[in-house]
């Protein structure tokens, strides 16, 4: 490891990111604002990111030649999304600092490993067994009933590389179809509202939540976003402490978003970790004081951060697939945020963009 815990970059400095989507894209938009350039690393053409940043390096997260240059422009590395390979995260390491830091991505990018995390601070999780072959299932469906879902212990997203089994005999098909030697079966929780927060911690361990916001997925997608949430305020103290308490074990520098589940007796139960921007955090755009974006750049860059209190309630809807041909509409609307990503091709479950209704 680098020494770098006094690191505090001045306007002008480049900040690299890997990953080359919207989350990147609207981090680079946040980052200008603040004086910074953003060097994108991307195995893909066009990407949302590239459009607004200073400079793009297109290549394989495995080539070194192109990740030692990348470093060496950058003074500070981070990433937009967690499946980035942890051996690019690490080589990258060796050259300069990258945050938050690939012990915290390795976490991020296991369901299990993420669970034990969780529960080895006291954090409360869905029943989980983890599972690498067919009977191993079968023994953890024995133990944890269904309704269960079986997932991937890697690489899901947007509901990808999950399975639900209703009952024991929708088992084996689920089992072929996810055809993987690393999964966990975890109970099904019957909750009353997920939720999410976003939280923020600096080189200096200054902290800063967002209030916690309620998630309605539709096809496992996340669909709309209420900032705040509409839960007791003994359930919104629960989730902060969540969040409170992983960013300090994780000794975190930079964002974190936590999905949860609110069950009917109030209790929070984590479900997944994210060390990036978060969809859910959308909303703070236009809704709060600073946004998620901002905050993040100012956590990676070693400055203080931004004050995180809501401003205005906020509905954030995703415009998904083709439902971003409305975007005309919602210029037209009043108090009506859009935001749109750019993307070449709208295609069937794509996040295009979103609108912020605040107030
Ligand atoms: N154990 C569970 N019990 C009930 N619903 C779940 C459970 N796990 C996931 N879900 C539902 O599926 C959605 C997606 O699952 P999640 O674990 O967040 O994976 P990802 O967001 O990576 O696809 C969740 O937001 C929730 O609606
Ligand atoms: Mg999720």
């Amino acid at each position: 490891m680098l020494e770098n815990s006094k690191l505090s970059l001045s306007p002008g400095a480049i900040i690299g990111i890997l990953g080359g989507g919207q989350l990147g894209r609207m981090s680079a938009l946040a980052a200008a604002r603040l004086g910074f350039r953003c060097h994108i690393f991307t195995p893909e053409n066009n990407s949302p990111a590239s459009h607004v940043a200073f400079k793009t390096t297109i290549a394989n997260y495995e080539d070194q030649d192109a990740l030692r240059s990348f470093a060496n422009e950058s003074d500070v590395i981070t990433y937009e999304f967690e499946n980035i390979p942890i051996e690019t995260a690490l080589f990258l390491e060796r050259l300069k600092p990258i945050y938050p830091s690939p012990s915290i991505l390795a976490i991020s990018q296991h369901r299990g490993s993420e669970k034990k995390f969780a529960t080895d601070h006291g954090i409360k999780v869905a029943p989980y067994e983890l599972v690498t072959n067919y009977t191993e299932l079968e023994r953890a469906i024995t133990k944890l009933k269904t309704p269960s879902i079986l997932k991937t212990c890697r690489f899901g997203y947007d509901g990808k590389g999950q399975e639900k089994l209703s009952d024991p005999n929708s088992a084996k098909k689920a089992w072929e179809k996810l055809a993987t030697n690393d999964a966990i079966l975890e109970q099904f929780v019957e909750f009353e509202k997920e939720i999410s927060v976003i939280i923020a911690r600096n080189n200096n361990g200054a902290l800063e939540a967002y209030p916690p916001v309620e998630n309605q997925h539709e096809n496992h997608i996340l669909a709309i976003t209420l900032a705040p949430a509409k839960i007791e305020e003994a359930t919104a103290k629960q989730a902060l402490e969540i969040a409170r308490t992983l960013a300090e074990a994780l000794d975190l520098i930079g964002i974190l978003a936590i999905e949860m589940f609110v069950l009917t007796n109030g209790q929070v139960v984590m479900n997944e970790l994210a060390p990036r921007p978060h969809n859910s955090g959308h909303w703070s755009q236009d809704g709060a004081v600073t946004c998620q974006f901002e905050q993040f750049i100012r956590a990676i860059s070693g400055q203080c951060l931004g004050s995180t209190k809501l401003v205005k309630t906020t509905k954030m809807v995703n415009l998904i697939g083709d439902a971003v041909n409305d975007w005309p509409k919602y210029l037209g609307t009043l108090n009506a945020k859009v935001h749109l990503y750019g993307k070449a091709e709208t295609k069937p479950g794509r996040k295009m963009g979103h609108v912020n209704f605040i107030d």
